[in-house]
């Protein structure tokens, strides 16, 4: 096939036949730039570039320059040698924002290099959060955070390249293993899942301690390391809470004033909450809610759409004393304490409660998860048994609704 055919005229085809030639355009040697600007000129008369991109790249440049991204910057060459040239067997996913493949630094190093599908609608301010978390992460120690090791840009022409460089996690992500009709390991043991959902909390935790909320927690989004350690990752869609213009104080939600902003509607059906969905309000609630989900998840195995059916849990298991096995996936047969997974499911519930005044935030979320058995305690005499599954919620009002799940 040819490498750019005139004819293509989807973005991601024009885009990612961009990418691949100019990766094909310094195989070997030294080959110009012109060579390379006249192949991308050639790609761009397809005229489906949005006109705003120009906007996007003076944005990007003048927020690449502007001192607050402190990440090493690779060359596309470096990168290239990483990846044998992109080569397809080094493909470890296709997500939301763009392929990802596995290479190796020079260093010996494994690393994940996320490259942008396209400079579609959104994907710039996905590329900027990530580098602006990634740049606040690098400058403490967040052993549950995917840290970012460096990023790539270029604008050439009409096309845009963005690239963000991660260290690799050898076990993937955590939906590989949970909840997924994909799924198609055996789960991990209990300590060792216990251990990852604590894991998972810290890690929200500490981006909600640098004032970040993630809005996109879902096992998709968990990665795990050699050790199964889990590290929080992909954080285009995250919300600066220091940074939004908007931020207002809420008073009204009970004991804790929670610092909210209005964003767009954004997150993955099913984890996100019901706040959000309907109003695009955003709060460090949001990933707590998400989180619940998640928790949920990690215990049960079940499918997402399982535990969002309109089971309403806390009755069948608390009230109606339902026998915990018929909630559980049947690979979790003997693979779990019941009295440690009926807590962390109440912990669960308790979080993806419809009112965001009434889930916990992360750190005493992490106390229950820890053993604080009061705090769990007083939050469950509380819990509204009221079960609104999000197929109750109102439609999101907002076009702008992201949905990658
Ligand atoms: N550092 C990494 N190590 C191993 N696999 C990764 C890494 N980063 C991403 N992946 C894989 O790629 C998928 C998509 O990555 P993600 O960062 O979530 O991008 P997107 O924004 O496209 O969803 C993940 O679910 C995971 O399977
Ligand atoms: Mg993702």
């Amino acid at each position: 096939m040819a490498l750019c055919d005139p004819s293509l005229h989807h973005c991601q085809d024009i885009v990612d036949c961009s990418f691949t030639k100019v990766v094909a355009s310094r195989v070997g040697a030294s080959i110009s730039r012109a060579v390379k600007t006249r192949e991308f000129a050639h790609c761009s008369k397809t005229k489906i570039i949005p006109r705003d991109a120009a906007a996007s790249v003076d944005d990007i440049e003048r927020f690449l320059r502007g001192g607050e991204v402190c990440l090493r910057e690779f060359t596309l060459e470096e990168l290239m040698e990483a990846t044998g040239c992109f080569r397809q067997e080094t493909l470890l996913g296709d997500g939301g924002f763009g392929k990802i493949y596995r290479g190796r630094l020079p260093d010996g190093n494994s690393v994940a290099i996320k490259v942008s599908k396209t400079h579609l609608r959104g994907l710039p301010e996905q590329f900027k959060a990530e580098l602006r978390v990634g740049s606040l992460i690098a400058r403490g120690y967040h052993p549950n955070l995917v840290p970012v090791m460096g990023y790539h840009y270029a604008h050439l022409e009409e096309a845009i390249i963005m690239i963000i460089v991660y260290p690799f996690m050898a076990n993937g992500d955590l939906g590989h293993y949970f909840g997924s009709p994909r799924s198609s390991q055996t789960p991990p043991d209990w300590p060792t899942r216990k251990r990852i959902a604590l894991s998972v909390a810290r890690g929200i935790y500490s981006l909600h301690q640098l004032g970040v909320v993630h809005c996109d927690i879902k096992p998709y989004n968990v990665l795990l390391d050699e050790n199964f350690d889990a590290h929080v990752g992909d954080l285009g869609l995250a919300e600066f809470m220091a940074l939004s213009g908007n931020i207002y104080d809420v008073a009204g939600l009970h004991d804790d004033v929670e610092s909210q902003c209005l964003s767009r509607v954004k997150g993955s059906f099913g984890y996100m909450s019901p706040e959000m969905h309907n109003e695009g309000r955003c709060s460090r609630k949001t990933d707590v809610y998400a989180f619940g989900v998640t928790l949920i998840q990690i215990v049960t195995n079940m499918p997402l759409l399982f535990v969002l059916k309109d089971v309403n849990w806390a009755e069948k298991l608390f009230k109606e004393k339902e026998d915990l096995t018929t909630m559980m996936h049947p690979t979790m047969l003997g693979m779990y304490d019941e009295s440690e997974a009926l807590k962390l499911i109440q912990l669960g519930l308790i979080c993806v409660q419809h009112d965001p005044a009434k889930r916990p935030l992360m750190p005493e979320v992490i106390a229950i998860m820890e053993g604080s058995s009061t705090a769990l305690e007083q939050r469950w005499n509380n819990y509204d048994y009221t079960w609104l599954s999000p197929a109750d919620s109102k439609r999101a009002k907002n076009d702008q609704l992201i949905c990658m799940f």
